[in-house]
């Protein structure tokens, strides 16, 4: 469209960045005031990340994360009518126990949800759940290295595809949810020789998240960028704003000022 009217991104718009070699932009999003900031950005994808359930919810880990709540957050951003493309995070046990469990809750994010596509964590182990919902015609991401869903297997959030033979893997895990149809997939806390080597490979668009400069795109948790997120500040984060302090600040001057008589002023009351 021109004339500067922002048209609305969708999958096939992302898979062409690839090819044009232009690199693709994602945040996680977890609201609507934010949605309308960040689509306001230009930023290309928006996720709702299950990442929700530790930066905005407080939990340890994303696994207790529900699909109530993903709806909940999904519908929010969804109804910022973001022109970036909207996908959401299948949290766990949505979709790992059978493949009808995954093609219902994948329905579920875009009818009660709102949002455009899925993403799932997995490789080779998920490919029949990645087939399901690409043949009900739900685009899905995919999501492979690091992935907070399993976090008790690799025995914290560690750097994965560190060997060969677990850098092999990792390809075939590309090369598999490719074939099973993802639209683009997500390379997650892997060596950036590595993310390399699988974006040469792939012809959907890899998107790295510690994964290295190398990949066709990148994405971060939108409260780590800000400067919200106190739990831990991983290597691959860059913060591009203090956040915390403005809020800090702000909330520290209306207590003082409340205190001291200072607000309401006449400007703020009614006659
Ligand atoms: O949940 C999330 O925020 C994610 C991104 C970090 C990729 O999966």
């Amino acid at each position: 469209m021109g004339s500067g009217v922002k048209r609305k991104k969708t999958i096939l718009d992302i898979r062409k960045m690839k090819s044009d070699g232009v690199k693709i932009s994602m945040l996680t999003c977890y609201d609507y005031p934010t949605a309308r900031i960040l689509d306001d950005s230009g930023i290309d994808i928006l996720l709702v990340g299950d990442s929700v359930g530790v930066v905005f919810s407080g939990y340890d880990t994303t696994l207790p994360v529900t699909m109530e709540e993903m709806i909940y957050h999904s519908r929010a951003v969804a109804r910022a009518k973001p022109k970036s493309l909207l996908v959401a995070d299948l949290p766990f046990l949505s979709y790992q126990t059978d493949v009808r469990d995954a093609r219902i809750n994948a329905g579920r994010l875009v009818k009660d949800g709102g949002v455009e596509a899925v993403k799932l964590e997995g490789g080779e182990n998920i490919i029949g759940s990645i087939k399901a919902i690409v043949d009900m015609d739900i685009p899905v991401m995919a999501h492979i290295g690091l992935t907070p869903q399993s976090i008790h297997r690799m025995g914290g959030y560690k750097i994965q595809g560190k060997s060969e033979r677990a850098g092999e893997q990792l390809l075939a895990d590309a090369l598999a949810v490719q074939s099973a149809g993802a639209f683009a997939v997500v390379l997650e806390g892997i060596p950036l020789k590595l993310a390399a080597k699988i974006t040469a490979e792939l012809e959907i668009p890899t998107i790295g998240i510690g994964a290295g400069p190398f990949c066709d795109g990148q994405v971060l948790v939108i409260h780590d960028i800000l400067g919200l997120c106190e739990k831990y500040s991983p290597k691959f984060v860059k913060q591009y704003a203090d956040v915390k302090s403005i809020i800090s600040d702000a909330a520290g001057r209306f207590v003082a000022e409340v205190k001291a008589g200072e607000f309401p002023t006449d400007d703020h009351s009614f006659h």
